[in-house]
């Protein structure tokens, strides 16, 4: 089949890259010029396991090209992704104007009727308000093409996302005709006859809303594994523990129950905000959510209020930040928790010295006063404190006892529970350790 697949960022490039992969001819399109020149130059603008090889062997054996120019991408095209950005407005909702203009590029260089696959992450019922901004546009240019428009969610994970697109644990599509399920499947056979899964077909209003329904729900965990932390750290019980325990009954399961910083990165914030959005203006108060997203608020705040509370003033000291993307296995670091970290230590005086091993680069430009380091130990070297904001297995190859010879101050705030708390207090480290009974500093 022929793929048209509008935005080829973190989940465009990727959807894009498996298609092809598959055997469909796909003409990728972005309007960021830079993008772009840097697909054709043969790399990849982020940090994605896999995702080279996939996109260099897709690329070269001719079934995937990478283009600025919608017409290329959506002329004679049978099906056209449109996966660009849903970002957060101010008041939550989400800004569907870049998928507006995608759908307007769809309406102005379609050459016969086109599926048109919401990949973007909306709220419910964008489908007919999609369909019908392509038939406004359609027959503003005079012509009386009928395009479907269909949902089909894109439940990938940064830093695994081909094994994710091209071994899934589902497949959803959502369309309001027969026609349209049925192009849908043919596109998806060749994944169905190499890897098994469940492929629910549903209506478009329903698809979209297992998305927001899916997120939403992970997100909620998240956030109330981190409200049991908080009782953890009050009455001396072991979060990490309740959590293992817990996610022995199948009906909890132990996946997003790890207790953290909060949640970040580019999904859940804005799709927990999205959702409460939508919900209120349907006339549903969807108070879960908003206390998911309060508590994760405050989660934010937690390696900082500790980091305070051990260090006393922050003035002036050296606080080591290991980790800067969102979560580890991605170099995206929007919304990212040691964002919020960095900018409160800095606001209190602190100098920080940041470690990731492949983000660095993004935030360069934010703290040009920074101290920007190769290697975690060097970070380490010298400093009063030291914050672990992002769970890269090589922080866990620190031993307490290294970390112990490196830093100034005895002092760990490990905010993602890399490091056994036990461990770390028995070197001699004063911790404050997510979930784990906080010790008490004189005065504080
Ligand atoms: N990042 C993820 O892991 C993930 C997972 C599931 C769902 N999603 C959803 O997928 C959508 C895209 O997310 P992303 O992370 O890939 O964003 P991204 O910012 O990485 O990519 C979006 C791309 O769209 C391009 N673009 C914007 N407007 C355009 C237009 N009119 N024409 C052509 N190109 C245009 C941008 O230049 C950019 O390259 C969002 O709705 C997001 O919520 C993301």
């Amino acid at each position: 089949m022929k793929v048209g697949v509008i935005g080829v960022g973190h989940v465009g490039l990727v959807t894009a890259a498996s298609m092809a992969d598959l055997g469909h001819e796909v003409v990728g399109m972005d309007d960021d010029a830079t993008k772009v020149a840097t697909l054709n130059r043969g790399e990849i603008p982020f940090y994605e396991e896999e995702l080279a090889e996939l996109v260099t062997a897709t690329m070269t054996s001719g079934l995937l090209r990478i283009t600025g120019d919608a017409a290329e991408a959506v002329a004679g095209a049978d099906v056209v992704f449109i996966c660009v950005g849903t970002p957060a407005r101010e008041d939550g909702s989400p800004n569907l104007s870049y998928v507006q203009a995608a759908a307007a590029a769809v309406a102005a260089h379609a050459t016969g009727p086109v599926v048109v696959v919401e990949k973007s992450t909306v709220p419910v019922r964008t489908g007919e308000r999609l369909r019908h901004a392509l038939n406004l546009e359609s027959q503003a240019r005079g012509g009386g093409v009928h395009h479907e428009v269909v949902s089909n969610p894109e439940f990938t994970k940064e830093g695994t996302a081909v094994a994710d697109t091209l071994r899934p644990d589902r497949i959803v599509v959502g369309a309001d005709s027969d026609r349209a399920h049925e192009i849908m499947r043919a596109l998806y056979q060749p994944l169905l006859d190499r890897y098994h899964c469940p492929y629910v077909a549903t209506d478009v209003r329903t698809a979209e809303l297992i998305k927001h329904a899916s997120n939403a729900f992970l997100a909620t965990k998240i956030s109330f594994i981190n409200a049991v932390a908080r009782i953890c750290e009050i009455t001396g019980a072991d979060v990490q523990t309740v959590a293992d325990a817990m996610g022995h009954d199948p009906r909890i399961g132990r996946a997003f129950l790890n207790a953290g910083p909060g949640y970040g990165g580019s999904c859940f914030p804005k799709d927990v905000q999205a959702f409460i959005h939508i919900a209120a203006e349907l006339g549903y108060d969807f108070g879960i959510l908003r206390e998911t997203d309060r508590t994760n608020r405050e989660a934010r705040q937690w390696p900082v209020t500790q980091v305070r509370r051990l260090l006393w003033n922050l003035d002036g000291k050296q606080v080591a930040v290991l980790g800067v993307a969102f979560k580890a296995g991605t170099d995206d670091i929007r919304d990212s928790v040691a964002l919020e970290v960095i900018d409160g230590l800095r606001a209190e005086g602190a100098h920080v010295r940041l470690h990731d091993p492949v983000a660095l680069d993004h935030v360069r430009a934010r703290y040009p006063d920074a101290n920007f380091c190769d290697k975690a130990e060097e970070a380490l070297n010298g400093a009063h404190a030291v914050i672990v904001c992002t769970e890269w297995d090589e922080y866990r190859a620190i031993t307490p006892e290294r970390l112990a010879e490196l830093l100034e101050y005895p002092i760990v705030v490990d905010a993602r529970n890399i490091w056994p708390h036990a461990g770390l207090t028995g070197a001699g480290l004063t911790v404050a350790s997510v979930g784990s009974p906080l010790v008490q500093v004189p005065g504080a």
